[in-house]
């Protein structure tokens, strides 16, 4: 059973999330690990998902005007493919909903726009680099007539 809870910046369960981002971006995907941590760690809204007392998968939400930016999605390699991603992803939304949000917004790699797309998102915009890989802006609403800018 995978348990998701919302966890302080910091705490024991964020700082375990923090190593499994860097385990899967800096070591798996080879991300700049100067690139990983960033400035909105401190204010976003941190997800785990715990299996059997370990950190397994995490997110993080960002609150911002226009929408809510879901980021730093990542489950341990040996734990894919078992919907973990898919409850992090449905629990962080449901929960902004409570709080009266209802756009989201990410940037997807461009390999997992259909992840992404099975949740909903549609991908905008042109492909640009992020962390050395190719990416697309994704949103889950319509905006007619305007593009957001990738932030
Ligand atoms: C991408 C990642 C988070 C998916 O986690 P996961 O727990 O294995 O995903 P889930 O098991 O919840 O998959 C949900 C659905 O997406 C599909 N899916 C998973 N990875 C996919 C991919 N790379 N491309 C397309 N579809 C994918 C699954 O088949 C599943 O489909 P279903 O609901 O129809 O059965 C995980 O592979 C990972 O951590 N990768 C490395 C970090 C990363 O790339 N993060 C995303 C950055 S944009």
């Amino acid at each position: 059973m995978t348990t998701i809870l919302i966890v302080p910046p910091f705490s024991t369960l964020c700082n375990a999330a923090f190593a499994l981002r860097r385990e899967v971006f800096v070591w798996e995907q080879k991300v700049p690990e100067e690139e990983e941590h960033d400035a909105d760690d401190l204010t976003a809204t941190h997800f785990v998902a715990v299996m059997a007392g370990e950190v397994v998968g995490t997110l993080r939400l960002i609150d911002k005007p226009e929408h809510v930016k879901i980021g730093r999605v990542a489950v341990r390699m040996a734990f894919r493919g078992r919907g973990i991603a898919r409850q992090l992803i449905t629990t962080a939304m449901a929960h902004a909903r409570a709080s009266g949000r209802d756009r989201f917004y990410l940037t997807a790699q461009s390999d997992k726009l259909g992840f992404y797309e099975r949740l909903g998102f549609s991908a905008f915009g042109p492909e640009f680099l992020d962390g050395g890989m190719p990416h697309r802006a994704m949103r889950d609403y319509d905006l007619p007539g305007n593009q957001l800018a990738h932030s």
